[in-house]
């Protein structure tokens, strides 16, 4: 499987999710990773994801919700499809970010055992706003 380059593509809304990588300050006792004015939404609502075993978890798009995605333990693959095309990206370290746009279908797999997926979201939980027809 080919992975999207880490290197982000962009700071802005863009047609397709983006990785972005957060400042974090390291040193010889250990690092610390900050999460401040680089989230291109206000967010309402944070989410987490663990003890996942093969399964693969998402599997739908929204009409509204921004999501930006961690992987702060462990490592996992997130698939998106923007209904032109599909891209996979590895979240394999807690200072990098995936935001993924309301159009892009995505699917979370090949969680780590120790995995814990983190998403930040710029709506409140609704079924509504959840739309569960892949792209053709
Ligand atoms: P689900 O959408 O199946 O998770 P995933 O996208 O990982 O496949 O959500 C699992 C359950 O959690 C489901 O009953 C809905 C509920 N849930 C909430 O109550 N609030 C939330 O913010 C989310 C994301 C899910």
């Amino acid at each position: 499987m080919n992975f999207y380059p880490d290197t982000p593509t962009s700071q802005t809304i863009e047609l397709m999710a983006y990785l972005i990588d957060v400042p974090t300050f390291s040193d010889e006792r250990g690092n610390l990773t900050v999460i401040e004015k680089i989230i291109p939404f206000e967010i309402k609502r944070i989410f987490y994801i663990y003890g996942v075993d093969d399964s693969v978890r998402g599997g739908h798009r929204h009409h509204k919700t921004i999501q930006a995605a961690f992987c702060i333990r462990g490592s996992c693959i997130v698939s998106n499809n923007n209904g032109i095309e599909e891209r996979d990206y590895l979240l394999d370290r807690p200072n990098k970010g995936l935001i993924i746009e309301p159009r892009d279908w995505h699917t979370m797999h090949h969680f780590t055992t120790d995995a814990v997926f983190m998403v930040l979201a710029s709506e409140t939980y609704s079924p509504e706003d959840y739309i569960r027809e892949a792209y053709p």
